[in-house]
């Protein structure tokens, strides 16, 4: 392909604009196309769907050479059309592939050569069975390609333009190479395969990152009960140039729209084979069981937690971004509710609406943690950096805070009049804090 391309994209997500507007970036002519109508109206007159830094600068600075359109047929004149739709898991845990099905349903009948390129996460065997679909179909002249997407939320444009690596699997040798002619300004290593192991690259990928967290997070578990800090172990366990220093961050969880989901999806695809995927069970059970400890350590503090008042600090599933899914936040929320607790919650962005029903929304951290028994630390947002105030240590009932990011220094906190507890560090004597009283002894007013 030469330099300068057409390049279709299904889907004005996350993924499908951060995806056309750096092949904008880069040179090329893009039309994304959504089903969603105030969704591309919204895009049209210039305004962003979500949150992601970056991406409304690469948008309007490329303006010129991006088209949003809900008419498929427009997508006609592309040569590539990258394939951007959600795949949700369903209820047996696979994914759901309905939007991939529509997309194909709605392809333009050209008739020269287009190369659809699948970006979404899908199960390994999928452009497999993509293929036999065109071909049932008579669409002898569309390619297939798997270009995985590795694109995380709050640097996705950074991920795109300076990527570690492209990955591009191809049945047909000229697809995959038409692909990686587009990619051609970016100077990234390559990875040339066939589809299935593209596919499974990216799930492969992410189940890794998975295992780390999950690692890091029972060693943490065995720092607290034997004493050592978890963050000077991954210092020293991360400079080790075979294991290196990413995802060792110690906390309460992952979340987010990825990885939950992709560890169902590999894990179900295992089982679906017959094989039974011990480590990344294990990996999700480790997850789970990680976010409700926060819980253990507020009751090992506070005694029952009904009537009990928490300040849960950010909602996000990470700093960064305004996403929930799957957030951490959303099931200490519950369980705290379930308690008896008093939730007030607080995030810069993030506005869960229904998803967290029964919590009290603050406007600002003070707000959320005025007269609070406990804070809890849930998203590391840089504004909550400062939590360690006097201002804070007054306007609570009880300085109490869970840093379930490791945000804070311990002992800074501590000098500034807090109990501290944080993940896989030493905790606070909780014999330091005054007795809780119950709920009916409080002064009420
Ligand atoms: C993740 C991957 O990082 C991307 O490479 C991938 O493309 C993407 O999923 C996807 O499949 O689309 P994302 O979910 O945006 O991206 O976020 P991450 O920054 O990877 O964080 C995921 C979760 O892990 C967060 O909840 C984060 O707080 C947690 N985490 C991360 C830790 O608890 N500890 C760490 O050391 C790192």
């Amino acid at each position: 392909m030469a330099e300068s391309q057409t390049i279709g994209v299904f889907g004005a997500g996350w993924v499908g604009l951060v995806t056309g507007g750096c092949f904008a970036e880069l040179g090329h002519e893009v039309i994304v196309r959504d089903v969603v109508p105030d969704r591309i109206a919204a895009l049209q007159a210039g305004r962003m769907p979500f949150h992601e830094p970056d991406l409304p600068d690469v948008l309007a600075r490329n303006r010129e050479r991006i088209r949003y359109t809900l008419d498929a047929g427009d997508l006609a004149d592309a040569d590539a059309l990258f394939v951007c739709v959600q795949t949700p898991p369903t209820y047996s845990g696979d994914a759901d592939l309905s939007f991939v099905w529509s997309a194909l349903d709605d392809l333009p009948r050209v008739d020269r050569r287009q190369v659809l390129v699948m970006k979404s996460t899908v199960p390994v065997g999928t452009g497999e069975k993509v293929r036999a679909a065109l071909e049932a179909r008579g669409l002898t002249n569309v390619g297939y390609v798997s270009n995985p997407e590795f694109l995380a939320e709050g640097h996705a444009v950074r991920d795109f333009l300076a990527p570690d690596r492209i990955v591009i699997g191809a049945f047909a040798d000229e697809d995959g190479a038409g692909v990686e002619a587009l990619y051609s300004r970016i100077a990234a290593p390559v990875v040339r395969t066939d589809v299935a192991s593209a596919e499974m690259i990216k799930l492969a990928a992410n189940a890794f990152l998975m295992t780390r967290i999950s690692f890091i997070n029972e060693i943490a578990n065995v720092c607290e009960a034997v004493g050592a800090d978890v963050v000077e172990v991954a210092q020293g366990v991360g400079l080790d140039h075979r294991l290196g220093p990413h995802f060792l961050r110690a906390g309460i969880g992952y979340g987010g729209s990825c990885f939950p989901k992709d560890s169902l999806a590999l894990k179900q695809l295992a089982s679906n084979s017959g094989y039974h995927f011990q480590l990344l069970a294990a990996v999700i059970e480790v997850n789970e069981l990680q976010k409700r400890r926060v819980i253990q350590k507020l009751q090992k503090h506070l005694g029952r937690l009904r009537g009990k008042k928490v300040a849960l600090l950010g909602l996000a599933f990470k700093a960064g971004t305004d996403d929930m899914r799957e957030a951490p936040s959303l099931v200490l929320a519950s369980r705290l509710l379930a308690e008896g607790a008093e939730v007030r919650a607080w995030d810069p962005v993030a506005r869960p609406g229904e998803l967290m029903k029964g919590a009290v929304l603050s406007d600002s951290v003070l707000e959320a943690v005025t007269g609070a028994d406990a804070a809890v630390i849930v998203t590391e947002w840089d504004e909550l950096r400062g939590l360690a105030s006097a201002e804070v240590r007054d306007a609570m009932t009880r300085p109490l805070i869970i840093d379930g990011r490791n945000l804070l220094d311990p002992e800074e906190t501590r000098r500034a009049g807090f109990a501290y507890e944080g993940i896989g560090r030493q905790s606070s004597a909780f014999e330091s804090l005054p007795e809780t009283p119950e709920p009916s002894e409080r002064v009420s007013g």
